[in-house]
């Protein structure tokens, strides 16, 4: 795990293997980013103009590396782009520092350790840029053999933040807390990188079992047994086809003042082959990543505890694998969910909205004051915002917009879906309450339509289809790694912190 430093020390005394320093673009001429002061004096002030002879435009994702001079302690500088300069010494805003640290921490892989001399005005810069510096030095290696591939992929060792002040109790508490949603992250990015016939069911429900005992959380599973009991008919469903039988995992967090409780609920799909309806090649190579919402969510509560947050967080993770087999649900069949609604299931590969379904009137017995589910649950969602945003439905049109408010602010993109309830009755089932697929166009909004039906009478309610940008398959960016990104976490700890804080 990559470590995290407050430093007072000058960013030419410090001793590390490289300094990180902003560069941005003033009109057409490349200037240096505040914090880098010390660096340009010892390049005699022609920083920025040997920067620019090797090609330097300030380009936000741009990362440039050039040998330190004779009076700084440190071999290399790195200056990575920040993009348009701002007018009148505005901050370059939390996003783009925080995507700016995290191209300096990819490109640092193999370095030991790094200062960051990037332009922090406040405790809001200082926090992004250790969360981008943590969330993009984030490597998966467990899975290589060791060598020396293995150690040129090791992640940046330390990050020492320059310019943020340790001995501010808000400097200190914003990098403490950007550290906390940073691992946590992490987390979920390992959880979901994490290869399918090693993350079972069982295996994911020990992880949060493992995990609750680390951090005072309490921790029920069901197993199959217990759900049958139970009658959760839709998790049993859909978990029926595979040998790793499917589990309910609550995982909670209280605090002894809050005066709210958050539900949240994730799928957990920890394969989706599409069972039956099986899904053609090309399609499921990355469906390990059906499990990413319940990663998020179990993250969230981590994080919620590691932080101290006045309110309540309850966990919900709905976990089974979807397979096809001779015990394996058929289109056609019937299923008797724990609500006591019937589901029709038309297609075995619209699992997601099952389990969910199961886990949602789980959650509402309990009476939180909102729900949120988290999902990688159609790809029509991905066709409509594509790989990078994720889309929110509710129940109540504040909370929906909330929500979209605070993505924004902690620099994840979404965007606000409707339910139109024209659609649910392509979910007419001759057979059933309802059927588990309706019309194939708005299919995102018809798997809302459908979960919608499974929460409990006046409970706020949102949706957060994360399957677009869930696991990127593209070249790594800012501080989004190839694989799992946590998609959606940060919006849920904050959407908790604010939930504490009595603004919800
Ligand atoms: N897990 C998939 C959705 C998905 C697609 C996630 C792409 C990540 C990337 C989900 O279970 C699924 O297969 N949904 C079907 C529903 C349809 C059969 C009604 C879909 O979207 O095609
Ligand atoms: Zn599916
Ligand atoms: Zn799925």
């Amino acid at each position: 795990m990559t470590a995290l430093t407050l430093s007072t020390a000058g960013a030419a005394t410090l001793r590390a293997d490289a300094l990180v320093i902003g560069v941005a673009k003033s009109g057409k001429t490349l200037v240096v980013a505040p914090g880098a002061e010390a660096v340009d004096k010892a390049f005699d002030g022609r920083l920025a103009a040997v920067l620019e002879t090797l090609g330097a435009s300030g380009a936000e994702g741009e990362a440039t590396k050039l040998p330190a001079p004779a009076g700084l302690k440190a071999p290399v500088v790195l200056a990575v782009g920040l993009g348009s300069a701002p007018e009148d010494g505005a901050s370059y805003g939390a996003e783009t520092l925080r995507r700016a640290a995290g191209v300096a921490a990819r490109t640092l892989t193999g370095s030991k350790k790094a200062a960051f001399a990037l332009p922090i005005d406040d405790a809001e810069d200082a926090s992004a840029i250790a969360e981008g510096a943590l969330l993009g030095a984030y490597a998966f290696d467990q899975y290589r053999s060791s060598g020396d591939a293995k150690d040129a992929k090791k992640p940046l060792g330390e990050v020492a933040l320059l310019g943020a002040k340790p001995r501010d109790k808000a400097h200190k508490a914003a990098a403490e807390r950007a550290q906390a949603v940073a691992e946590e992250i992490n987390r979920a990015r390992d959880l979901i990188n994490m290869p399918p016939n090693d993350l079972t069911p069982a295996a994911f429900a020990a992880a949060a079992q493992a995990a609750g005992k680390e951090h005072g959380l309490k921790v029920q599973v069901l197993d199959e047994k217990a759900l049958a009991k139970g009658g959760f008919g839709g998790i049993l469903g859909v978990g029926v086809g595979s040998q790793n039988p499917p589990r309910l995992v609550r995982i909670g967090y209280t605090h002894p003042k809050a005066e709210k409780t958050l539900a949240l609920v994730g799928k957990g799909i920890t394969y989706d082959s599409g069972g039956i309806s099986l899904k053609p090649a090309g399609h499921n190579e990355t469906m390990k990543c059906d499990m990413s919402g319940a990663a998020a969510v179990f993250s969230t509560v981590v994080a919620a505890a590691r932080l101290g947050l006045e309110v309540n967080v309850t966990g919900w993770l709905a976990l089974a694998e979807n397979m096809p087999s001779g015990s394996a649900t058929r289109p056609g069949d019937v299923l008797r969910m724990y609500s006591g609604k019937t589901v029709e299931v038309l297609n075995t590969d619209a699992e997601g909205r099952l389990v969910l379904a199961d886990a949602l009137t789980r959650a509402s017995e309990e009476h939180p004051d909102a729900i949120v589910d988290v999902a990688t649950l159609t790809g029509a969602m991905v066709l409509a915002l594509g790989n990078r945003t994720f889309g929110i439905m509710a129940n109540d049109d504040d909370f929906r917009s909330a929500i979209h408010e605070i993505a924004e602010e902690v620099g994840e993109a979404s965007w606000p879906m409707p339910l139109p309830a024209d659609l649910r009755k392509g979910m007419d089932s001759p057979t059933a309450d309802i059927a588990n697929m309706g019309e194939r166009m708005g299919g995102g909004l018809v798997a809302g339509l459908f979960l919608q039906e499974f929460v409990g009478e006046g409970i706020t309610w949102a949706h957060l289809d994360i399957a677009g940008p869930a696991f990127h398959e593209g070249a790594p960016y800012g501080y989004t790694p190839k694989g799992g990104t946590g998609s959606s976490v940060r919006t849920l700890v904050r959407l908790a912190e604010l939930t504490a804080a009595g603004e919800l």
